[in-house]
């Protein structure tokens, strides 16, 4: 299946791997939509896509505006989420809203985005959700990812029978180079990325093209649905 023509419409694709997808499909002759709060980053993605794209300003836990943003935009064949924020923190020091704040924008905005898009998506159209590798692999400190990343993935396994023959799948990431740790000091980053990539089988960090790489096989091959595709480099197993 080719993506050549297909509207893929990519919610965070301003940033990180949504911006991954966005440069795949593009490359690949697909009419993408990338959609994310921020102007200002939605330029600068749109100067990095070599191909035309057409880019919105949505804020995906806003229900109103997502039923808003769909209506506007029409038919589309192919729906993205990799849209999220959040902060980590160890579950007895963690505050509820915090906590609250993971879900409200990951499982809250991609529910909006699948309730919502799911009614326009075309014949042989999919929906790729993006989860985590914490909801497989308990790690201190990140309870909120683990509970909402497995949410996602009972909601996309749900979804997949519910709205068949629409097909519905999760891609899991591991540790992923990306703007998210943008706020991270530097040199403590690079000393958290080092000491993982040395246990991880894959003995890297991931990068965003490997998990676009993965999120573009989801949307092309015909036969996938309720499928979670784990491209964490093995840290589940360590
Ligand atoms: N990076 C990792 O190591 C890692 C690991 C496991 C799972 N994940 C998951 O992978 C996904 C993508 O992560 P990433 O690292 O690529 O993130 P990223 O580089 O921070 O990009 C996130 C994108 O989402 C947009 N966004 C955030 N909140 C939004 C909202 N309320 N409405 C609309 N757009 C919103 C951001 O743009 P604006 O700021 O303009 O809205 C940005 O385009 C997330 O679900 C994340 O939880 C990441």
């Amino acid at each position: 299946m080719s993506l050549k023509e297909k509207k893929v419409v990519v919610i965070g694709g301003s940033s990180g791997m949504g911006l991954a997808v966005a440069k795949m499909a593009a490359a690949e002759e697909a009419e993408v939509v990338i959609a994310s709060r921020s102007l200002e980053k939605l330029r600068r993605a749109d100067d990095e896509i070599s191909q035309p794209v057409e880019t919105r300003s949505l804020d995906v836990t806003l229900e109103h505006d997502v039923k808003g943003f769909f209506a506007e935009i029409g038919e589309l064949d192919h729906l993205v989420v990799t849209a999220a924020t959040g902060v980590a923190g160890r579950f007895l020091e963690l505050d509820t809203p915090s906590f609250r704040q993971v879900f409200d924008s990951k499982f809250w905005g991609q529910y909006f985005a699948a309730r919502y898009g799911a009614q326009r998506i075309r014949e042989g159209g999919s929906i790729t959700l993006f989860s985590g590798v914490a909801a497989a692999k308990p790690v201190a400190g990140l309870s909120a990812y683990a509970a909402v990343n497995g949410a996602v993935e009972a909601l996309c396994r749900s979804l997949a029978v519910e709205l068949a023959p629409l097909r519905v799948n999760a891609v899991s990431p591991g540790i992923v180079d990306t703007p998210a740790y943008a706020e991270m000091n530097p040199f403590e980053r690079k000393k958290m990325f080092d000491s993982l990539a040395a246990r991880l089988p894959a003995r890297r960090i991931g990068r965003p093209e490997d998990v676009a790489a993965a999120v573009i096989e989801l949307m092309k091959n015909g036969y996938a649905t309720g499928s979670v595709l784990r491209v964490d480099g093995g840290y589940r197993l360590v």
